[in-house]
Order: C-alpha cells, then structure tokens, then sequence
C-alpha cells in the first residue's frame, strides 16, 4: 500500500509545512500546527493539468450586467451593513466571541424573512432543536416559517436541500461545527472548515440562495481556524461589544457589494436584539455640567455621523512607570497626543496615570478623535470641565498643528440637530463649515490655542 502523505496545517493562518514544528514559521503563533491528511480535497498535490481542461470563452470587460438584485431582511441596522440589503448567490460570514448574539441576531433576521414570505432554513450544529424553538419563542418569532434542522454533516445538508427548491435564506451557525466526510481530519481544523466552507458556497453560487456563515473568534480576534474562508466567502461581518454594555456593534470587514466601514448598532434585550437607529443619543450617556474630563466628538461611522462621549482621567501615579489604560481608542495614538501636548503645549502630563474610555463601548479608529482626546485629557488634569454645549474633531499632527478631516458638514449638522451649539475644528476646514446657522464655529490652527482656552477656565488651585 502506498505511504501516505501528511501534512502539517497551522490552525490559525492555514500555512501548509512538511514537518511538525512547536511554532509557525508563518505566523509566529504557538502549537497551532495539526496533522492533516490532505487527501483530494484543496491543499492536495497538484496534478498536470494543460491539456485535460477545455477552452473557455474570454469576453472583454466592458458590456451590460444586471444590477445585482437585493433581498432586504427588514432589520434596518442589518440591512445598512450588508450595504442595502442580502445578494442572492452570496456567502457571507458572521464572526464574534462566544455569546455575543451571532445566533440571536440571525434567528431574527431569518424569522423576518420567513414572515415576509421568502424560504429560509436555520441550521444549527451546536443547539438541539428544542434549543432554537425555545430562542424564538422568547424573541415572540415562534410562528416564523423557518425550516429548522440541528445537522453537521455536509453530505447530509447539500443531500436535503438539494432535493428540495432551493432555500432563499441560509443559516449555518456555526462553520466550525461542519464536516464533511471528503478529508479526514478532524471537525473545527483548517482542511475541514475549508472544504466544507467551499462546498456550501459553491452551493450558494449555483442555485442562488443567500448563505451565512457563523464563525467564532479566538482570543486574539481572529475566528479560529476559518480564517481562511475569510477570503472565500463574499462578506465578513464581526459582531462585537464590550463586556458589560448591552451594546452590540455589526461591523463590515470585507464586502464585495457594498462598503465596510458601515456599523450597525443593536441594543441586547431580554426580547432579543433591538435595532438602535439614532446611536449618538446612546454613546452620549448622561453628561454633567461640572465633570472635568469629559469630551463629545463628533465622529463618522461609514456615512453616518455618531457623537460620542469620550473620558479621560488624569491622575497622580504612585507607579515609577505610570499607568496607560485605553478603551475603546489605540494606544499609540493616546501616546501620540499625550507627547504632542508636553512638547508643544507644556502640559505636563508624563507623570500622571492616564485612563480613557470611549462611552458606550464604541471602538473608534478615526484620527479625527485627536482633538477630543487632547480637549478630554487636558479639562480632567486642569479640572476645567469643557462646555457642555460643545463637540470637538480634528487630527492632530505631530508637530501640534490641527489638520483638517473629511465630512465635516455631516459632522456639524448631527451635532446641532442633537443640540450643540460650538464645535472646535480645525482652522483648514474653511468652507465647510460656512451654511451652519445653529452652531458657532471656532477654527483652531493648532493645540496650543485650545489648551489655553481650556486652562484659563480652569479653577484656581492653591500650589
Ligand atoms: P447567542 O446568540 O447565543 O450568542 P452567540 O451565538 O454569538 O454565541 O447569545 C447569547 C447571549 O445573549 C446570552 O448570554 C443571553 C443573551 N440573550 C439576551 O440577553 N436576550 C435574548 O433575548 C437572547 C435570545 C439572548
Ligand atoms: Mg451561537
């Protein structure tokens, strides 16, 4: 009999090596490598193939395609991350940790769907049927048309939907559950989330039924193992919140029919989760006149423009090294601030413990947030609390001057339709900020000027 031939796949990012090894030579990580049969599944050896293929027809670029139609699931939040709606034919895959909703949220839009007459079938390989009854039944969706079945095989799934009229909606939560009898290895490794992955979504592509994935996320951020079905499939979606906030945030990562930085923003409730459609009332939380430390900034999510409350602590530190601790912002960028305002500013800051926190549990990756956290951090350690009326952005470059960021009419007007009646922007802004009738503009050029506003309100202090 001849030998057969293993290899060695890495769990984490798919790289094949001849030998075992305790470390990835790819991707650095530790005891990720398994033992895989690749068999005749992807990742087997590759065969002579000119000659046996047939000539395919080669049409130039230009020339007429239908719009791609979309399939709406009615949950407005949803369908503004999915860029305007489901396409049909596509595969999509929803990441997040263990518990954070992935199979409430699509219970639900699979429930919506099925209201509205379309065939949706839920698979779950993890909970028993009774399970998932039990779920929609506490989310009041216990009369939804949805074909329910609690299966892992992949033979057995493609064998019955194939003898049916193909489903509009797919569920299959969750990716790692699936295998398929192709390969050996076991269910949840790289060979077996691969194969399976593919012979779902070449089932997506022929019949047209829209497919979601479940996929869940290891401890640093990447779902474990299906990692490589990210670039297979048409859509990445993370679902995401911090622990403790009942805030749950649906964030586009990958979206070949739409864009990705869209969010939608749900609210985790005893019924399920509910849609949040205004989401500045919800990441402003209850502000106080008197609180030093305190900023709102005006951000953008996608298209969308959110305020946001952030917080700063300063506080003498009893550390040799004093305390960083963010939440919700990059760490490098709160450095960042925190040298541009020492060096620029004279603020001495270096020797204190520095906490902040993006309320509401919202993770911000705009650059624009610079002005914010500078304003935040330089009220909590002069204790001059910052206008209550007022929204900063900008980016702060190194040398201390304020650049000017994008959208700043839509940044504006969300702010005044919340109320607010100042905003501080960078000086360059120029004409954007003309046309805004209910809310004073006050153009800074660089820091120095808004740390010494901020500081002459400052209460005085005996030394
Ligand atoms: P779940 O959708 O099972 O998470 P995932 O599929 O991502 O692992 O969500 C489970 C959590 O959601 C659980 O901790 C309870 C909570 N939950 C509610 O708070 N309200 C609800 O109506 C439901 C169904 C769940
Ligand atoms: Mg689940």
């Amino acid at each position: 009999m001849a030998k057969q031939k293993l290899q060695y796949v890495c769990q984490n990012c798919g790289a094949v090596s001849p030998r075992w090894n305790g470390k990835c030579e790819s991707c650095n990580a530790w005891n990720t490598i398994v033992e895989e049969n690749p068999g005749s599944g992807i990742g087997g050896a590759a065969k002579r193939m000119v000659g046996k293929g047939r000539i395919m027809e080669l049409v130039p670029m230009q020339g007429e395609s239908p719009e791609a139609p979309r399939i709406l699931c009615g949950i407005a939040e949803l369908d503004r991350v999915t860029g305007g709606g489901f396409v049909p034919g596509s595969a999509l895959l929803v990441g997040g940790d263990p518990g954070i909703g992935k199979s409430t949220i699509l219970l639900q839009a699979a429930a919506r769907m099925a209201k509205a007459g379309r065939r949706v079938v839920y698979i779950s390989g993890e909970e028993a049927i009774a399970q998932v009854r039990m779920r929609a039944q506490r989310l009041g969706l216990g009369d939804a048309p949805v074909s329910l079945a609690a299966e892992t095989s992949v033979e057995d799934i493609l064998t019955t939907l194939e003898a049916g009229t193909p489903p509009h909606l797919l569920v299959l939560d969750s990716i790692q559950t699936l295998w398929t009898s192709q390969v050996d290895s076991a269910p949840g490794t790289v060979t077996q989330v691969r194969t399976a992955a593919q012979a779902m979504i070449r089932y997506a592509k022929k019949t047209g039924t829209i497919i979601i994935l479940v996929g869940h996320v290891t401890k640093d951020g990447q779902i474990a193992g299906p990692r490589v079905v990210e670039h297979m499939v048409d859509a990445v979606f993370y679902f995401e919140g911090e622990g403790g906030h009942q805030f749950r945030i649906m964030r586009a990562v990958k979206n070949r029919f739409g864009p990705t930085d869209e969010i939608g923003v749900f609210e985790m409730t005893g019924g399920g989760l509910r849609e949040v459609s205004n989401p500045s009332e919800l990441f402003l939380g209850e502000r106080k006149a008197n609180n030093p430390g305190t900023a709102v900034f005006a951000g953008m999510e996608g298209t969308r423009p959110v305020l946001v409350e952030i917080q700063a602590l300063v506080a003498p530190s009893s550390l040799g090294t004093p305390r960083r601790a963010v939440v919700g912002w990059d760490n490098s960028r709160l450095a960042m601030v925190i040298a541009v305002l020492e060096t620029h500013c004279g603020v001495k800051i270096g020797a204190n413990d520095v906490y902040l926190n993006i309320a509401g549990g919202l993770r911000i990756v705009e650059p624009a947030a610079d002005l914010a956290v500078a304003a935040a951090l330089v009220s909590s350690l002069t204790g001059a609390p910052l206008p209550l009326n007022s929204v900063y952005f900008g980016e702060v470059s190194l040398s201390g001057a304020i650049r000017s960021v994008t959208h700043t009419q839509a940044r504006l007007k969300e702010a005044e339709k919340l109320g607010f009646t100042l905003a501080t922007v960078p000086e360059a802004t120029g004409d954007a900020t003309a046309g805004q009738k209910g809310i004073a503009v006050n153009s800074i050029a660089d820091l120095t000027s808004m740390v010494a506003r901020i500081a002459a309100s400052a209460p005085q202090r005996d030394a």
